[in-house]
């Protein structure tokens, strides 16, 4: 076969898409190279699925790609029908697992795009993109002596892998580092609707076993063996962790768990625990909110009235790198030049020149340039 000219090869659309910052899946299916060739891919290697809607995916990671510290969180890229579609997974694992695999669990939602397609279709041997660790929540390598765990449903994954990284470090029978002589203590309260939702019964008696005091409280029928049962209230707290007011308190679960920690706590005690979450709240963009937006990399400036600059820039028919959409994986963050923003969490405004903003959770209070 004979090789096509360099001019060929080079055409204008390639000039065009290599000289326009995207994410790698953008050059790599441009270039017309199959994804899932791609090295710095995760290969699965193994799929369960232990209880209704959860999928358990164990992923053989890339030479010299670790697993991010237990708790944090991988971005995991999924290609359905064609589109990449980027979520952030908590592998479940110890740090000291060493075999170079991480295992994760995936609930399916009713519209869940990436979930109902593993639940569907995931097998050993599928590929999916892997992107940089995130998240804002972690366990030291300085280990705090008492540690309260708090999660409900998906949040079991992150509190499973700093839970067995503590009991395989042996925190709770004072081998381990940071507790000095006596042991570290470790409670961890996990809410579902009904026990039997629960994936992974076999780890969490293992690390009671291991010292870990676990409880999975059901919300909707049941109770623990010590008689908790629905949502978190101080009572509990009392119950599972007498000694909480000293411990470094870990989070992750959806808004209302968080409302219920947050009142048993105290607002100040709530400000301080590590927090990793499901969904960020945002309000409305408030009325006289908005302006034009200059798009300087594409050359495309488009009135904004009152929405975030990502919906904005899909607007004005831009397609920005983005994930989660709701100010979780910062996949989304991009230079604002000029011009203010009001950040929808906080309603905050912020007009720092040449600042990194996450383009779905903030909207423009004004004329805004930004690298687009
Ligand atoms: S898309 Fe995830 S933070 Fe914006």
């Amino acid at each position: 076969m004979t090789a096509p000219p360099v001019r060929r090869l080079f055409s204008r659309r390639l000039t065009r898409t290599l000289l326009t910052p995207h994410p790698v899946e953008h050059y790599v299916r441009s270039l017309g190279v199959d994804w899932s060739d791609d090295p710095t891919g995760a290969t699965v290697v193994a799929v369960d699925r232990p209880v209704r809607d959860v999928t358990v995916l164990t992923l053989r990671l890339p030479a010299g790609v670790d697993r991010p510290a237990p708790g944090a969180a991988l971005e995991i890229g999924v290609v359905v029908d064609g589109v990449v579609h980027r979520r952030h997974y908590s592998p479940v694992d110890p740090a000291s697992r060493r075999d170079g695999l991480a295992t994760i669990a995936v609930r399916r939602h009713p519209d869940g795009v990436v979930s109902n397609h593993l639940w569907d279709r995931a097998e050993p041997g599928m590929r999916l993109l892997l992107g940089n660790p995130v998240g804002e929540m972690a366990l030291t390598e300085a280990r705090p002596a008492d540690v309260l765990l708090v999660s409900g449903g998906s949040g079991i994954t992150p509190m499973l892998a700093i839970a067995s990284t503590l009991a395989a470090d042996g925190h709770c029978t004072g081998t381990g580092t940071g507790t000095g002589t006596a042991p570290g203590r470790v409670a961890w309260l996990h809410y579902v609707r009904r026990v039997q939702d629960a994936p992974f019964r076999d780890q969490l008696r293992d690390l009671a076993r291991a010292g870990v005091s676990v409880r999975v409280i059901p919300t909707a029928e049941g109770t623990t063996p010590d008689g908790l049962a629905g949502h978190l209230t101080p009572d509990h707290l009392e119950a599972a962790a007498p000694w909480h007011r000293d411990a470094a308190v870990f989070l992750c679960g959806p808004e209302p768990l968080a409302r219920g920690l947050e009142e048993a706590l105290g607002a100040e005690r709530f400000s301080g625990v590590l927090r990793e979450r499901f969904t960020s709240a945002t309000g409305p963009v408030p009325d006289g909110d908005g302006g034009t937006v200059t798009h300087l990399r594409s050359g495309v400036t488009a009135r904004n009235e009152g929405t975030t600059l990502l919906e904005g820039a899909e607007a004005a028919g831009l397609s920005p790198q983005h994930g989660c959409r709701m100010g979780i994986c910062h996949t989304c963050t991009a230079v604002r030049v000029s011009g203010a923003t009001r950040d929808l969490r906080t309603g905050e405004i912020d007009s720092t020149p040449d600042c990194h903003v996450q383009i779905c959770i903030n909207a423009p209070v004004g004329d805004v340039e930004i690298e687009l």
